[in-house]
């Protein structure tokens, strides 16, 4: 089992699909890694900590993938990376797969067995690997940073000799793993924390961490959640009773961090241009969902966009990135345990079951196919 880990080419990618103690463990499971020199750099990790592993190292991606049967990636391969790897080789990354068609084709005609680790089940056997929470997480925290870093003003009340600095007032906007982490960490650094969702089940969640819950509450609000635990799109009609709500609250606020996603689609856009202008000057909204769409009218992906009235829109793109060290930690942990199950522990040798849950929900492309049902071409779906 030869594993390849590279360099990611995307500018704004600063993680590494491998750790020294992932590279450690795949190794005494019988792997042997080929890494690009500098693959770790942006996470802090070097090439000797991964020589130190057990790893070789060497100057190319195209070398490092060469003969790899396995190739460990933060994102998608592109073309020029696909046009190194090996007919058959295991592919394991973030993959982006809704609305990239032509991506997908390229990777099948590649002849990769491509695995999504976003679209990894959310039952409890893969809670290890669930790279979206893993990396929701950071993103929740450092959404709290970001907005905190832009602000004129302290988060904590502070009563001093020479007069009072009021706690900050903090909304988050989505309540699941980002949101709950930002909610945790604007409590911690001691704001005045409210947060609202569509699900019913996030209601709790938000008062357990001491943040009071608003949201509009009616029949549609109790039936929100799909099976999986994720957010359906929401009727106009509860959009609009949800923008009336929303509206009134955001003008008090300091601070508004959005996270909200429904899977498979665009972003809900949650706040209009007249809410960002209900605000007061010097007012920060970050918005997670900005790779998606975003949940605030005129945020600028990568940028902190300033308004007339003097509030600040931050529009950072790959939040988790910004704190590579832990993404790469934790990330390339979910991808050891993905990985894991698909080893021959007796014989040290890849043997995937093609018929386990997690590799048939996560499996996109397979002997020169698109394989996974959600992204037939679409002839082959009419036909069929
Ligand atoms: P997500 O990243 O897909 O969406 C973020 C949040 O936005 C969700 O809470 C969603 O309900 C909310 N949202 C969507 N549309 C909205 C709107 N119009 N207004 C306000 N909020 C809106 O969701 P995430 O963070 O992946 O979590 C979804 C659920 O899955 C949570 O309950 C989480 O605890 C659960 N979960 C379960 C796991 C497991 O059982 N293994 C692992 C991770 C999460």
């Amino acid at each position: 089992m030869k594993i390849a880990v590279i360099t990611e080419t995307d500018s704004h990618e600063t993680r590494v699909a491998a750790s020294a103690e992932t590279v450690k463990k795949l190794s005494a499971l019988g792997a042997s890694f080929t890494i690009e020199s500098g693959a770790g750099q942006r996470s802090g990790i070097t090439d000797a900590d991964y020589e130190t592993a057990g790893a070789s190292i060497v100057k190319t991606a195209k070398a490092a993938l060469k003969e790899a049967d396995i190739v460990l990636k933060v994102r998608r391969p592109n073309k020029t990376e696909l046009g190194s790897i090996k007919k058959g080789a295991v592919v394991l990354a973030i993959m982006d797969p809704y609305g990239h068609d032509e991506a997908l084709q390229a990777m099948a005609e590649a002849g990769i067995a491509a695995f999504a680790m976003e679209l990894m089940p959310r039952i409890t056997r893969a809670q290890v690997m669930d790279v979206l929470s893993s990396q929701a997480n950071l993103a929740g925290y450092r959404a709290v940073i970001e907005s905190a870093e832009e602000f004129g003003r302290a988060f904590p009340m502070m009563m001093t000799a020479a007069g009072t600095v009021p706690a900050a007032r903090v909304f988050v906007m989505g309540a699941g793993v980002a949101g709950l982490q930002a909610i945790a960490t604007a409590r911690r650094l001691g704001a005045v924390v409210t947060a609202t969702d569509v699900r019913p089940a996030s209601k709790e969640q938000v008062e357990s961490l001491g943040a009071k819950f608003i949201a509009v509450e009616d029949d549609e609000f109790k039936q929100a959640e799909t099976s999986g635990g994720y957010a359906k799109e929401m009727s106009k009609d509860y959009q609009a009773k949800q923008a009336a709500l929303v509206a009134a609250h955001i003008a008090k606020q300091d601070i508004v961090i959005t996270t909200a996603l429904i899977p498979g689609r665009p972003a809900p856009r949650l706040i209009s241009a007249d809410m960002v202008a209900s605000m007061r000057a010097g007012s920060v909204i970050v918005d997670l969902a900005v790779e998606r769409g975003g949940n605030v009218e005129g945020v600028k992906p990568g940028e902190v966009a300033h308004t007339a009235n003097d509030v600040k829109i931050v529009g950072h793109l790959n939040v988790p990135g910004r704190l590579a060290a832990s993404a790469s930690q934790l990330y390339s942990k979910n991808l050891f345990s993905f990985l894991e199950t698909m080893i021959d522990k007796t014989n040290k040798t890849l043997a995937i079951h093609w018929d386990d849950e997690l590799v048939k929900a996560t499996n996109l492309t397979r002997d020169g196919h698109v394989v996974h049902p959600q992204f037939q071409p679409k002839e082959a779906a009419a036909s069929a």
